[in-house]
C-alpha cells in the first residue's frame, strides 16, 4: 500500500499575487483537483494559513478560507453566510407522472432553507438525541462482526469495500428496521441521489433511467415511513421518534420531511463514516503496526485516535456558502453573492491552535477542537453515532483480525469530490486464521 500523508508531502510552488475581485491575494499553486495535492493539502495549506489565509480561487469562483478561527465564523454566522441549495434539475417530461414532486432529492432542500431549516432541524434532532450509545454500540458491533465473518476465514480482503464501506450503511439498514438484502438498491439509489446533485454531464437518457429509479427509492422508503406510522415501534426507535417527533407546539414532519431526513442521513454518513474507519485502520497498520499495537494494548485510546484523525486527516475537505451581505475575513472584502469555501481539513493543521499539528500524535488531549462535525446551527446530528461507528469497527477488527498487516504492493484509489475525498479501495489486509476459527 502506498498512502503515507506526512511522509511524501506535496511542495508545490506557490505565489501570492493581488488579483483576485477588488484587488484580493490569489494564491497561484493551489489546485484542489490536482493529485498530489488530493492526497496531501498540508503544504500548500500551510502555505495559505501563513501567507494568504482568504484568498480568490478564479476556477471554483470562491473564497478560499483556511484558518480555524475564520472557518469557526462562517459556520456560526448565519446572518452573514448561509448554505448553498443543492442544484436539482428540472423533472424531464417523460417522467412527470411518476416523479410529481420533483427528484426526491428535493426532500432535503428544507435543510438549505434558512427559512424552513430551524423547524426541521429542531424535530429531526428528535431521534437522534433519544439515540443511545450504549444500544448503538452494541448494534454496531454486531454489524461489524457479522461483516468481518463474511471474510474472516479467507485470510485476506480490502478493507474498504469489504468492511469499511458496508458498515455505515448495514447500520442505517437496522437502525431503520430494513433488510440488509437492500443494501445493495439503497447503495445504488444513494448514489443516484449523488448524481442528481453533482454530475452535470449526464445524458438526458441517463437522467431519465435514473429518475425512474429515484421515483422507486421514493416509493419504498415512503411505503416504510407508512408502515411505522401505522405499527410504531416504541420511543428509541429512530423511524418512530422521527414520524412523531413534536417540539414547541411545531407541526409534526411530513412523510416527505421524514424521507428527506431519511435521505440526508444516508448521504450525510455513509461516505464520511467509511472513509473514517478506512483511514484510521490503514494509519493504524502503517509503520508496520506501531500503531495497532499501542490501540490493542488501551483500547481507551482509540476514542482519541477517532478525533485526532478527524482533526489530523479530516474526510471532508470543502464547504460551501453563499454571502449574503457585504463582509470581511481576514482583512479581505467579500461581497455579498459571493461564494465562500470554507477548507476545514486545513483548519485541522491550524499551528495557533495545536502544537505539532502536522504530527499525528495518538493521545492528543484536545484533538477534539477539530471542526470535522461543522458547528453551529447546521452541525452534523451523527456526530455520536459516527464516533461509536468508528470506535466499534476499529474494536471488531482488534478483536477478530490477530496479526493483522498490510499486504505490499496494493495502491489506494481515491476519488476526489470538493466536499469529500473518499477512499475507495487498496486497504488490503492479511491476517491468521486461527484453528478454531469460525467464518
Ligand atoms: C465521520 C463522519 C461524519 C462527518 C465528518 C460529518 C460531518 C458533517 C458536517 C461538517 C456537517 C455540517 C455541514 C455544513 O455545515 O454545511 C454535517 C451535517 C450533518 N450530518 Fe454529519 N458527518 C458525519 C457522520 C454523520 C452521520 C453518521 C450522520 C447520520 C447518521 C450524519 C448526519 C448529518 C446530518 C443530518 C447533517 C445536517 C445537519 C443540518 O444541516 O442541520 N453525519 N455532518
Amino acid at each position: 500500500m502506498t498512502d503515507t500523508y506526512a511522509a511524501d508531502r506535496a511542495e508545490p510552488s506557490l505565489t501570492v499575487t493581488s488579483d483576485g475581485p477588488g484587488g484580493c491575494p490569489v494564491l497561484h499553486g493551489f489546485e484542489p483537483f490536482e493529485p498530489a495535492q488530493v492526497k496531501d493539502p498540508s503544504a500548500v495549506m500551510a502555505f495559505a494559513r501563513r501567507e494568504a489565509p482568504v484568498f480568490f480561487h478564479p476556477g471554483l469562483g470562491a473564497y478560499i478560507v483556511s484558518r480555524h478561527a475564520d472557518v469557526a465564523r462562517v459556520f456560526v454566522d448565519q446572518k452573514t453566510f448561509t448554505q448553498l441549495p443543492f442544484i436539482n434539475r428540472p423533472v424531464p417530461e417523460e417522467l412527470r407522472e411518476l416523479l410529481p414532486d420533483g427528484f426526491v432529492t428535493d426532500a432535503i432542500a428544507p435543510f438549505q432553507d434558512p427559512a424552513r431549516h430551524p423547524r426541521v432541524r429542531k424535530l429531526a434532532q428528535v431521534p437522534f438525541i433519544r439515540q443511545n450509545a450504549l444500544a448503538a454500540a452494541d448494534l454496531v458491533r454486531r454489524v461489524a462482526d457479522e461483516t468481518i465473518a463474511e471474510f474472516r476465514a479467507s485470510g485476506e480482503a480490502d478493507l474498504i469495500p469489504a468492511y469499511a464501506r458496508r458498515i455505515p450503511m448495514r447500520l442505517m439498514l437496522s437502525i431503520l428496521g430494513i433488510d440488509v438484502a437492500h443494501e445493495d438498491d439503497l447503495h445504488r439509489w444513494v448514489a443516484g441521489c449523488m448524481r442528481v446533485f453533482g454530475d452535470p454531464t449526464m445524458t438526458d437518457a441517463e437522467v431519465v433511467e435514473l429518475g425512474r429509479d429515484q421515483a422507486e427509492f421514493g416509493r419504498f422508503t415512503l411505503s416504510i415511513i407508512d408502515e411505522r406510522r401505522r405499527n410504531p415501534r416504541g420511543e428509541g426507535d429512530f423511524l418512530t421518534d422521527l414520524v412523531n417527533a413534536t417540539a414547541d407546539g411545531e407541526k409534526g414532519l411530513s412523510d416527505f420531511e421524514v424521507f428527506g431526513v431519511v435521505l440526508l442521513s444516508l448521504i450525510a454518513g455513509g461516505d464520511t463514516t467509511a472513509n473514517l474507519i478506512a483511514q484510521l485502520i490503514m494509519r493504524m497498520l502503517d509503520d508496520d503496526g506501531a500503531l495497532w499495537r499501542v490501540a490493542d494494548a488501551d483500547r481507551d485510546v482509540i476514542d482519541t485516535m477517532i478525533e485526532e484523525e478527524l482533526r489530523y486527516n479530516n474526510v471532508g475537505r470543502m464547504t460551501l456558502r453563499k454571502v449574503l451581505t457585504d463582509t470581511e475575513l481576514d482583512g479581505v472584502a467579500i461581497p455579498a453573492g459571493s461564494m465562500v469555501a470554507m477548507h476545514v481539513w486545513s483548519t485541522g493543521r491550524d499551528e495557533s491552535v495545536w502544537q505539532d499539528p502536522d504530527q499525528f500524535d495518538p493521545r492528543r488531549a484536545d484533538a477534539n477542537k477539530h471542526l470535522a462535525f461543522g458547528k453551529g446551527r447546521h452541525s452534523c446530528m451523527g456526530a455520536m453515532l459516527a464516533r461509536v461507528e468508528a470506535r466499534q469497527s476499529i474494536e471488531a477488527v482488534l478483536d477478530q483480525l490477530p496479526n493483522a498487516r498490510l499486504v505490499p504492493g496494493h495502491e489506494v484509489q481515491r476519488a476526489w469530490g470538493i466536499a469529500v475525498q473518499s477512499v475507495l479501495s487498496g486497504l488490503v489486509v492479511a491476517w491468521d486464521v486461527c484453528a478454531g476459527t469460525t467464518a
